[in-house]
């Protein structure tokens, strides 16, 4: 029987996601809640007003309306459990569990589970008290840093410093000034990498991984890269920086390594999984993960298995 699906989210990532599943003919009505102009009546595509906050509320609607799936675009819902709380309810939920979800919303947490479980990434440490952070950076060996809020910041939680006195700054601004509120709480601060920076997605069942092609996203602002990071201001895909082979060396040490380990700690991952990984000189390296569809990148993937 058709489904009716609501997806959760009022981005461009989500409007891609509501098309893409109304291309299918086992769905029968999309919602998107609260949706954008974009997905307002637009064919088996309506926007709805439900609250997305108030999890008991959500599960009542979803039965109510014989909502047979539900579709989280964004990390905020799944950090706050909104996967938990539905499934608990009898709602059928495609992300992951709040717990899973930490890779994205602890940078802290994924970093110490990156080095657990041998994942390549930057030289890394964490703080909660910014002298501790500014005489790390002080005594850092390598010259170039990124300090990056550990908690949630919309993409933009994350300095790339020029040189130490950029990275002091940027630790008083998260952490004294509190640019990103409680999300600077915690900072890690790490070795800059050099390369091509590409998006790794894939989706999971908890066990198996199946990877997207990989994209590349245009993330710092201004001409010529001078600009702060954004969340993404444009994408393309697929990227010709990840040749076969690479992708299966980034599925081999990144995406399954981080299903297997997420299974063994009790906290397996279902949904999807974003790796951010830099191409460096020394083999593919996670810049972070993300516990979601990207975007923009999501909506050149839909455009892309359209084409294919
Ligand atoms: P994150 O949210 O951790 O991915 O950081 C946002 C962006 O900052 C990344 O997509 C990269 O463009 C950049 N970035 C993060 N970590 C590093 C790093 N260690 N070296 C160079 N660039 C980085
Ligand atoms: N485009 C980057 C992100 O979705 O986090």
């Amino acid at each position: 029987m058709a489904e009716r699906v609501l997806v959760i989210g009022s981005g461009g990532r989500e409007h891609a996601l509501a098309w893409k599943l109304a291309q299918s003919p086992h769905v029968q009505q999309v919602l998107v809640a609260p949706g954008n102009a974009g997905t307002a009546n637009s064919g088996k595509i309506s926007n709805s007003a439900v609250s997305v906050n108030n999890h008991s509320i959500l599960a009542q609607y979803c039965k109510d309306h014989n909502v047979g799936l539900v579709v989280v675009g964004p990390e905020v819902p799944l950090a706050a459990g909104i996967v938990d709380d539905l499934t608990a309810a009898g709602v059928t939920c495609f992300g992951p569990s709040a717990k899973a979800a930490q890779l994205e919303a602890s940078k802290s947490f994924s970093k110490s589970f990156m080095d657990r479980h041998n994942i390549p990434t930057a030289r890394w440490s964490s703080f909660t008290d910014p002298q501790d952070a500014c005489k790390y950076i002080q005594d850092a060996e390598f010259p170039a840093l990124v300090v990056k809020a550990s908690g949630l910041a919309a993409g933009k939680g994350v300095v790339v410093a020029r040189d130490k006195d950029e990275a002091l700054k940027a630790v008083l601004d998260i952490m004294k000034d509190k640019a990103f509120g409680s999300a600077g709480e915690t900072v890690v601060v790490e070795e800059q990498l050099e390369g091509e920076e590409v998006s790794c997605l894939c989706f999971s069942d908890g066990i198996t991984v199946s990877p997207m092609p990989p994209a590349q996203d245009h993330k710092r602002l201004l001409d010529g890269d001078q600009g702060p990071n954004t969340g993404g201001m444009g994408a393309y895909c697929p990227t010709p920086q990840v040749s076969e082979e690479v992708l299966q060396e980034i599925k081999r040490s990144v995406l399954q390594k981080t299903v297997d380990g997420m299974r063994e700690e009790g906290t397996p991952y279902m949904g999807v999984l974003y790796a951010g990984v830099m191409l460096t000189k020394q083999g593919p390296k996670v810049l972070e993960f993300n516990c979601r569809f990207g975007d923009p990148e999501c909506q050149v993937r839909s455009f892309t298995s359209l084409l294919s």
